[in-house]
């Protein structure tokens, strides 16, 4: 879908929450979902990268954002109620949301991996986007078609030496978004998804790979047509896939 082109109004009135929407990819598609027309929920842990991006989408003169500070790492089903209920309240609705936060962790051997590092890469890959989802379902419901788009990575479909927790999280990932499309196929609006970013060259890129000079690499913004497929109308009979952003 790398050479999708997507309608200017694509995403008008659209209700959307990205999560990791401070930095990297999250932050392109933040900003390229609200140029199309979203209003977007900006979820992140830095408050100060959070309010750049909204200060940028306001700048633009797009819908005005929102931002909703949450840290993935230590957040309980508590936290996920409360910001299902603080949604519900402020937009009464999600038409979206694009699970893109993650931790890289350490790239080492599982026989050497550090039990808590491990516990932490699987908070926030695995059960953040798991308990965020649950929460927040009957808000999707509420939309006429929403669309759920999980973050996947290639050590995700085939596991890779040293690449541990973080590859095992993608690969649960992938599998919980084909049980959820499966399971909501029929008697909901509401489609699952995963996006397989490619090498892209951010922040996380940079710290697997520090040898590596970034601008021989895709940036967040080269791969936005993909992101914006799967949220838009478009991508409305596209369910379970995994979709590789460049290609
Ligand atoms: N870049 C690549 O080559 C590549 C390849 C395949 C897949 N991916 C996937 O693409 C997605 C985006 O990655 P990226 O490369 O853009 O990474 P990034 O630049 O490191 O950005 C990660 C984002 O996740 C947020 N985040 C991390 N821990 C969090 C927590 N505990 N609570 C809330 N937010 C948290 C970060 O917020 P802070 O900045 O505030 O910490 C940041 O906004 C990830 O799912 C990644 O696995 C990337």
């Amino acid at each position: 879908m790398y050479n999708y082109s997507a309608p200017e109004q694509l995403l008008k009135d659209r209700v959307l929450l990205v999560t990791g929407a401070g930095d990297g990819i999250g932050r392109a598609a933040a900003k390229r979902y609200a140029e199309y027309g979203a209003t977007v929920i900006l979820l992140g842990k830095t408050i100060e990268k959070l309010e750049h991006v909204y200060d940028q989408i306001e700048q633009a003169g797009h819908p005005q954002p929102a931002i909703y500070p949450m840290n993935l790492e230590g957040a309980s089903a508590k936290d996920y109620q409360d910001l299902q209920l603080t949604l519900d309240k402020e937009f009464g609705r999600l038409d979206g949301i694009l699970h893109n936060a993650a931790l890289l962790g350490v790239l080492t051997p599982i026989a050497q991996y550090d039990m808590e590092q491990w516990s932490k890469v699987m908070q926030v890959n695995l059960n953040a986007p798991y308990m965020l989802t649950r929460m927040c379902l009957p808000l999707l419901e509420k939309s006429s078609a929403s669309s759920v788009v999980f973050t996947t990575d290639d050590v995700g479909i085939k596991g890779k030496a040293y690449w541990g927790a973080y590859a095992i999280s993608k690969a649960a990932v992938n599998n919980m978004m084909q049980i959820l499309a499966d399971e909501m196929e029929t008697n909901t609006s509401i489609r699952f998804n995963c996006i397989n970013p490619g090498i892209v060259a951010t922040t996380m890129r940079s710290k697997a790979y520090p040898g590596e000079n970034p601008t021989t690499l895709a940036k967040p913004e080269d791969i936005m047509n993909s992101y914006l497929y799967l949220m838009g109308d478009d991508s409305k009979d596209v369910n379970g896939q995994i979709i590789n952003a460049q290609s």
